[in-house]
């Protein structure tokens, strides 16, 4: 089963892109799938418009990845931009695109209402999506809860090329990452790096430590019970306890007799518990940037080598000539 996925690098990864993404990233790649998983530059492109930040995040979210477990012996991890031919594709791909269909596409409004350009690239984002997609003949895409419609698009534009041009492109099949891991940020609304509310993965212990020790937590006493339900110290701690002892202060919420920075003190522990193994390879990688790179080569040359045969069956099917 071929997966495919791509990761913008917008931004500092954080501990819900880890549990809401990455995790299950790293599970598909060790139930055995063959794992395509790109960093999405080009469509990065449409909210970072400064070459030096788009470098650095590119470059963070490459390291981030290996860090965290994405190993290269197992998946195919590459750059969008060292296979050009997916530019090629979305220009292919637009010519059977009804407007229609992107036009219905709510993830471009949602945009434009956060302050994003309306450009053009932001409009046919989903093609390129697609592109990214049947490039690799993918079966399975595992994409966020947001992601589903790009993914209906992509079936649509991929069956009307076959419609137009033959059975050349494999229709792929989403699979909807599991909501249940929406992560809460210190402010209690969906952790996202444009609220600035994150526990970033690779932040230093100390400012993890600060910033849980800083969340607001509602004035009840120490000896009355609390709900649990509605604390977000809570939610991060259930993230990274064990179930039994989630269970334990649940139980000592509700009973009463329990301060808030009892529980923010073993959720520091905790949370930096998991996150020091990965600040550990993600500075050792900062320090070997060639070893990123051949990775990211390899990778690239990997996927490349599919997107190039499916790309001659395309050309001689639409009757594009090219002298390459
Ligand atoms: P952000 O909201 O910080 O901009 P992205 O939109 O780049 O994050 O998300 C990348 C991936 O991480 C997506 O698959 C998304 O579903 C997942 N993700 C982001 N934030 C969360 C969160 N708070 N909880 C669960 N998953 C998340
Ligand atoms: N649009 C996806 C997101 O914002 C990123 C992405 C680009 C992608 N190309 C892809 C995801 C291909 C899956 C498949 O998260």
């Amino acid at each position: 089963m071929r997966v495919l996925s791509g990761i913008q690098p917008s931004g500092k990864l954080h501990i819900g892109n880890y549990f809401g993404a990455m995790q299950q990233y790293l599970e598909l790649q060790e139930k055995g799938n063959e794992c395509f998983y790109f960093i999405a530059n080009y469509h990065a492109m449409t909210s970072v418009q400064e070459a030096l930040s788009l470098q650095d995040f590119t470059a963070e979210v490459a390291r981030g990845y290996l860090a965290v477990g994405i190993d290269p012996e197992k998946s195919v991890f590459f750059r969008q931009s060292d296979v050009p031919e997916v530019c090629e594709l979305t220009w292919i791909l637009s010519c059977v695109t009804p407007m229609g269909l992107l036009e219905r596409c709510v993830s471009y409004k949602d945009k434009v209402a956060q302050g994003l350009k309306p450009n053009h690239g932001l409009f046919c984002y989903p093609i390129l999506q697609a592109a990214d997609i049947l490039i690799y003949n993918s079966n399975l895409v595992p994409v966020g809860q947001d992601q589903k419609q790009h993914l209906e698009v992509t079936r649509d534009i991929a069956v009307k090329f076959n419609n137009t041009y033959g059975e050349i492109l494999t229709i792929p099949d989403p699979y909807i990452l599991s909501s249940t891991a929406v992560v809460p940020g210190l402010d209690g609304r969906k952790m996202s790096k444009s609220y600035d509310n994150t526990l970033e993965l690779f932040e230093p212990p100390n400012r993890t430590k600060k910033k849980i020790m800083r969340i607001v937590t509602d004035s009840t006493p120490v000896e009355d019970p609390k709900d649990p339900a509605n604390c977000i110290v809570f939610a991060l701690l259930r993230l990274v306890a064990q179930e039994q002892e989630t269970q334990q202060w649940q139980q000592r919420y509700r009973e009463g007799g329990m301060g808030y920075g009892e529980i923010k003190k073993r959720t520091v522990e905790l949370m930096n518990e998991l996150l020091d193994p990965f600040r550990q390879r993600f500075e050792k990688l900062s320090q070997d940037s060639d070893y990123v790179e051949d990775v990211l080569r390899e990778g690239g040359k990997k996927a490349r080598a599919v997107a190039v045969e499916l790309m001659d069956k395309v050309r001689s099917a639409t009757g594009i000539i090219t002298s390459h």
